[in-house]
């Protein structure tokens, strides 16, 4: 049985200050229950505390106040289980695809026989079988990304964290992988945290969409997307209506003083 549990990430009262010469403070009072195997979008201004959220929640930081809970107790560092994608795909380019992919698996000891049968299924779902053999550089940037997305489901991750994993794509490659996360995230139901810039993005990602204020980030408005995930929601009139609603949200808190 490959059965696990699925968490539950809860922030109680979370603020977040970077000390140093003068001091940041990133987040403020962030409170949120996130369900397992939940999908949230995360959105707002630049530099309001985005990439520190996820940061929180992987373990890599720890809160000034308030709590972070990861199926109700407090995480202390970096969990095994939770995968953190970022915009720039980490890939050593020494290492081809197939290294890539597995590098995960070897350092946690997984036998050679064992790699193969995780990894190889995934770089197929991923469509990425035919290019095991080459090397970071000489592939497109959607290549890229799916390369560290299949390195860390070779680690089966029960929460999955992506910061703007496609910012740096155009624009129909960003469609593609945003289809290939939805299935990712439909067939395997993951807890999934994405933060975008975009809104379309976070709309059709997000079952639920927490859009923040300016720095130093606050939650302005969690809505609900029950639709994220339905065949054809990109272009109902659901959608637009509720991106709209984002728009107009975001443009609304640059006006608060
Ligand atoms: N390591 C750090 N030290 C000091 N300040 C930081 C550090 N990381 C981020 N910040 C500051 O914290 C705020 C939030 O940053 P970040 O979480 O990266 O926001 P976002 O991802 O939404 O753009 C910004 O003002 C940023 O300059
Ligand atoms: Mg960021």
């Amino acid at each position: 049985m490959t059965e696990f549990k699925m968490p539950e990430i809860e922030l109680k009262n979370v603020g977040l200050v970077y000390e140093g010469k003068e001091p940041v403070e990133a987040l403020r009072d962030i409170s949120l229950k996130i369900g397992a195997g939940e999908s949230y979008s995360f959105i707002g201004p630049s530099g309001c505390g985005k990439s520190s959220l996820l940061f929180l929640i992987s373990g890599l930081i720890r809160p000034t106040r308030g709590k972070v809970l990861i199926k109700g107790k407090p995480i202390k560092k970096p969990r095994e289980d939770c995968a953190l994608i970022l915009q720039d795909y980490g890939l050593l380019p020494w290492k081809n695809v197939w290294q890539n992919t597995v590098l995960g698996l070897q350092i946690r000891k997984v036998s050679p026989a064992a790699q193969k049968k995780i990894a190889f299924p995934i770089l197929e779902e991923l469509g990425l079988d035919n290019f095991l053999n080459l090397y970071p550089n000489q592939l497109s940037g959607g290549q890229r990304q799916r390369v560290a997305i299949a390195r860390a489901l070779a680690l089966k991750p029960d929460i999955f964290l992506l910061d703007e994993p496609l910012s740096a794509l155009d624009a129909l490659t960003r469609e593609n992988l945003q289809e290939l996360i939805l299935k990712i995230w439909l067939e395997r139901k993951i807890t999934f945290l994405l933060v975008t810039h975009n809104i379309e993005e976070a709309v059709f990602l997000g079952q639920k969409i927490v859009v923040f204020t300016p720095g130093p980030g606050r939650i302005l408005s969690v809505l609900p997307n029950p639709e994220a995930g339905e065949p054809g929601y990109r272009y109902s009139t659901k959608f637009h209506r509720l991106s709209n609603k984002i728009r107009n949200i975001l443009e609304d808190s640059y006006l608060v003083p």
